[in-house]
């Protein structure tokens, strides 16, 4: 049985999850607090995870049925991530991985996005093509195994999908997170009724999303404030229009390039009812784990840990974080 602890942004996260992959518990606490901010604030993050931290882990351990003494591993994500919110989750890890004598598994947040698609009970077998598209990052990687040296194929130049899709809706006045609300309001609008960028023009698999954003602004302004009110719902179906097929175009270059056959998407814009209804089809099998796991979770972490070696007892004790990634992520 693994521990797993994930805090690497704005989501405090604990799982216990068996070796077979099978998830015991998987507790969340969103905080909520970012929100009036437009967007999360570090220091905000790290505070809060503090605060949090104990009672999540207690919860999930309740949860499961399962004590610290009676753990194999706990697990935690290293990095890439917010240093002062990983931190918070690599010290507690430790802790409490020292105290029972524990060996203590480093995992990496992508790595564990990736993960999600071998839980219990319909493992998602490589290889396969992974898009991870979040808040955070945009990822197009070949699976070829369930260990952590899957190969990236494309990534962000700028802006993350989610990111755009959360800049996209402040500008139309909606909350955040923006995705959800730019989806809803895009179900009553046209996706042709504008032409937004797609990033056509970034070489290769890589996806750019800043030009977007821009060009909306643009648009707005060109529109004015009241042809922008009653148009809100075209402006906004445009917009998820060209993330979406800025994402898809690229997986299905990615699918031609590679000769893989099968594709999972996960992150937080693997919600989006447009992209997977884009996506479906493009590959012979489609896999998306559940909403629960594609967002930020620790399960997803601890199922990535399967799959890296533990350091034993003290090995650990000076493990740190890392902010962003050894692949630039
Ligand atoms: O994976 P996630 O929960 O956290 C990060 O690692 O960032 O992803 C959150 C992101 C946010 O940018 C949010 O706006 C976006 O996923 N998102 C969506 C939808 N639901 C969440 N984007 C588009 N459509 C949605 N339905
Ligand atoms: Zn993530």
């Amino acid at each position: 049985m693994i521990l797993a602890l994930e805090t690497s942004c704005d989501d405090t996260c604990a799982a216990v999850v068996s070796e077979r992959g099978e998830v015991r518990a998987n507790v969340i606490s969103s905080q909520g607090v970012h929100d009036r901010y437009g967007g999360v604030v570090p220091e905000v993050a790290s505070r809060h995870h503090l605060e949090l931290v104990n009672a999540v882990v207690d919860d999930a351990l309740e949860r499961a049925g399962a004590s610290l003494s009676g753990l194999d591993a706990v697990a935690v994500t290293q990095g890439p991530g917010l240093v002062g919110a990983l931190l918070v989750g690599v010290a507690s890890a430790k802790a409490l991985a020292a105290a029972h004598r524990l060996p203590l598994v480093p995992v990496d947040h992508l790595h564990g996005h990736v993960a999600a698609n071998f839980l219990a009970p319909r493992p998602f077998e490589p290889p396969f093509l992974c898009l991870i598209a979040s808040g955070g990052h945009t990822l197009l990687a070949r699976v070829e195994d369930r260990g952590p040296a899957w190969e990236v194929l494309g990534t962000t130049l700028d802006d993350a999908a989610g990111e755009a899709f959360d800049k996209g809706a402040r500008l139309l006045g909606l909350g955040y997170p923006g995705g959800p609300a730019l989806e809803r309001l895009a179900r009553a609008g046209d996706p042709a009724a504008f032409s937004f960028p797609t990033g056509a023009r970034v070489a290769g698999l890589d996806f750019s999303f800043a030009g977007l954003k821009t060009a909306l602004l643009y648009k707005l302004r060109e529109l004015g404030e009241e042809e922008t009110a009653r148009r809100r719902a075209d402006l906004a179906a445009a917009y998820q229009h060209a993330i979406v097929e800025a994402l898809a175009r690229r997986v299905e270059s990615a699918l031609a390039e590679t000769g893989l056959r099968r594709l999972a998407i996960g992150g937080g814009v693997a919600a989006n009812g447009a992209l997977r209804a884009r996506v479906r089809g493009l590959a012979d099998e489609l896999e998306v784990p559940p909403l629960e796991l594609c967002t930020d979770n620790a399960a997803m972490i601890a199922s990535a840990a399967r799959y890296v070696p533990a350091l034993p007892f003290p090995d650990y004790l000076a493990l740190d974080a890392y902010a962003s990634g050894e692949r630039g992520l």
